[in-house]
């Protein structure tokens, strides 16, 4: 399919779904996205080591959407990320409180109806650094589409424990992608979203 010019979004299917989550407690991942166009759509993404950033630039690229990069105030340093020792990434982790400064730019949130998430998993959930953004603006009326990266481990519910911190957003099924996150799996995700 045309990606980045026919991706087309069904809002409504997507607030059906939601309504289904809300009644069950999950979804069974056969959400389809409707119609906003490729200016409606923001990936922003945390990524330290690159492998997420690679997976957002693949989600970008098939979507036509703008990339915003979640910078943290203070960069993450190898030593902050060397989670065999007590590093600065375990301690935030183990942290319900971490909330991680964002620096840079902020993005323009209401510029945007659908907002994919990605971020790499540690200690099998997202990064504190995402609640600090998901936190720093509204998403009411919005759909997340989550994404990250890992090792080996599964997204589990990395992406159901953000929920609560943009609880006015539609939150469709995460997606888990290895590592080494190729541009055909990234398409072959979006083109399930997208399909009709
Ligand atoms: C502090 C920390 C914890 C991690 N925890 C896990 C984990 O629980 N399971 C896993 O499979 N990978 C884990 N990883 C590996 C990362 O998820 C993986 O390398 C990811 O692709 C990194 O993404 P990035 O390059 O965008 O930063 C961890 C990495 C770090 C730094």
């Amino acid at each position: 399919m045309k990606r980045a010019k026919q991706l087309s979004f069904t809002i409504a299917a997507t607030c059906c779904f939601a309504l289904a989550l809300s009644a069950c407690g999950g979804n069974d991942g056969k959400e389809k996205l409707g119609d906003a166009a490729p200016s409606e759509i923001l990936v922003a993404y945390f990524s330290c080591t690159g492998n997420t950033e690679r997976a957002a630039e693949y989600v970008a690229d098939a979507t036509g959407g703008t990339l915003y990069e979640i910078v943290p105030e203070q960069p993450y340093t190898a030593d902050d990320l060397d989670y065999r020792a007590d590093c600065r990434a375990n301690v935030e982790q183990n942290d319900e409180t971490a909330r991680p400064a964002i620096g840079g730019t902020s993005a323009n949130m209401a510029d945007y109806r659908v907002v994919f998430l990605g971020y790499p998993i540690w200690w099998s959930e997202a990064p504190k650094i995402m609640y600090t953004f998901l936190e720093s603006y509204d998403f009411s009326g919005k759909t997340i589409v989550p994404f990250c990266t890992s090792g080996s481990s599964g997204i589990g519910s990395s992406a159901e424990n953000m929920h609560g911190s943009a609880s006015g957003a539609t939150w469709l099924t995460g997606k888990r992608f290895s590592s080494s996150v190729s541009k055909a799996d990234v398409e072959d995700w979006i083109d399930s979203l997208t399909a009709e």
